[in-house]
């Protein structure tokens, strides 16, 4: 078979919990879930729609569309939804992307975009990060005829960083408007900064080169369903909704996410805790002797010396945590933020573990 060379050589996705043993002794902490679980309405719509589980789901998402649009402002015209938003990084590398085409990113971010880039033949210019966030001057200098895609990860996975709105409107002045930027908002709900950007604005005032990229698995507590979903210029929307699969998002996922987006009170709940988690990992972290990078979403990234060693450790006394070497951040750990006794327990192995 002629298999693609660049697909072939990919690395495959290692589930941390086949690496790692009996699932039900280790705690994970490697894939910022939400520990608190999902809304209850959501798990209340998710019951009531399984009876629906013989029906196609509506392909349209035509009730959650319109919900996600009436949030923002926007129409549902602005509004696409996903099998997770990872769907949409793909979705996206499949339409944008040819061979030898280059896509822009930072060095040190979510890894699908180098994944899905390299996936299509195309070219990753991976640009390093600048005090573990995004250098969006750097990224801007980058730009090339050749370039068709931008991905900006703010807040950033894995460093927990963030751009402020200045820079982050400086960067877009500069783009051409035949490349695409893609925002990757995963984390936005936990975002601290006042001037943290809303870039809703640009999209009500037209602008056609903007995709915002969102997700129900974090705050809203639905990674196991796959939801994802992304705001942009009508046209460009139309686009990617005839690059979809057609049924990608289940009659339960859409019953769900419009339930969660009715609870105001988990989602409050939700961020609470990760701000109080948030501070105990950095005070408890700095008490180590360490410096970890300051968060403003639900994980912490910290430099440990050896990532690799220092997560087989914490491994082996049932936390499950992510190296960060194979991100091009050698040295540093990331530990996503669980109930507070796992906060507790993982902390209590990490003394251990660095002691030893
Ligand atoms: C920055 C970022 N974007 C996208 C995703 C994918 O999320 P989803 O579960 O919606 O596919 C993740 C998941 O970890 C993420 O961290």
């Amino acid at each position: 078979m002629h298999f693609k060379d660049y697909i072939r050589t990919l690395p495959a996705y290692k589930p941390a919990k086949l690496i790692n043993g009996p699932a039900a002794e280790l705690v994970k902490l490697s894939s910022n879930e939400n520990p608190l679980g999902p809304s209850p309405r959501a798990v209340a719509a998710i019951q009531a729609a399984a009876a629906e589980a013989h029906r196609y789901p509506d392909a349209a998402s035509t009730a959650l569309r319109a919900a996600l649009a009436a949030r923002a402002g926007l129409s549902s015209e602005h509004v696409t939804c996903s099998n997770g938003s990872d769907e949409l990084i793909l979705l996206l590398c499949l339409a944008f992307l040819n061979i030898g085409d280059e896509v822009v990113m930072a060095e040190g971010t979510f890894i699908s975009y180098l994944l899905r880039t390299l996936e299509l033949g195309a070219r990753p210019v991976r640009v390093p990060l600048r005090d573990h966030a995004h250098d969006l001057p750097a990224m801007a200098a980058a730009l090339t005829p050749r370039t068709r895609l931008v991905f900006v990860c703010n807040p950033n996975n894995p460093t927990g960083t963030t751009n402020g709105a200045a820079e982050v409107r400086a960067f877009l002045a500069r783009v051409p408007d035949d490349v695409l930027v893609v925002m990757d908002e995963a984390y936005l709900e936990f975002a601290i900064r006042p001037d943290y950007p809303d870039l809703l604005p640009e999209l009500r005032d037209g602008r056609p080169n903007l995709l915002l990229l969102r997700t129900f698995a974090k705050i809203y507590g639905l990674a196991g369903l796959r939801l994802g979903y992304a705001y942009g210029h009508p046209e460009l929307v139309a686009y990617l909704e005839r690059a979809r699969p057609t049924f990608n998002v289940s009659t339960l996922a859409q019953a769900a996410g419009l339930a969660a987006l009715s609870d105001d009170e988990h989602l409050a709940r939700s961020r609470a805790h990760a701000d109080a988690s948030r501070r105990y990992f950095l005070d408890e972290l700095r008490g180590l002797g360490l410096a970890p990078i300051p968060s403003e979403t639900n994980f912490v990234a910290v430099p440990v010396g050896d990532d690799g060693a220092v997560c087989e450790g914490l491994r082996a006394r049932g936390y499950t945590v992510t190296p960060l070497a194979g991100w091009g951040l050698p040295g540093l750990i990331r530990i996503s933020f669980g109930t507070e006794a796992q906060n507790r327990g993982v902390m209590a192995a990490l003394r251990e573990v660095l002691n030893s």
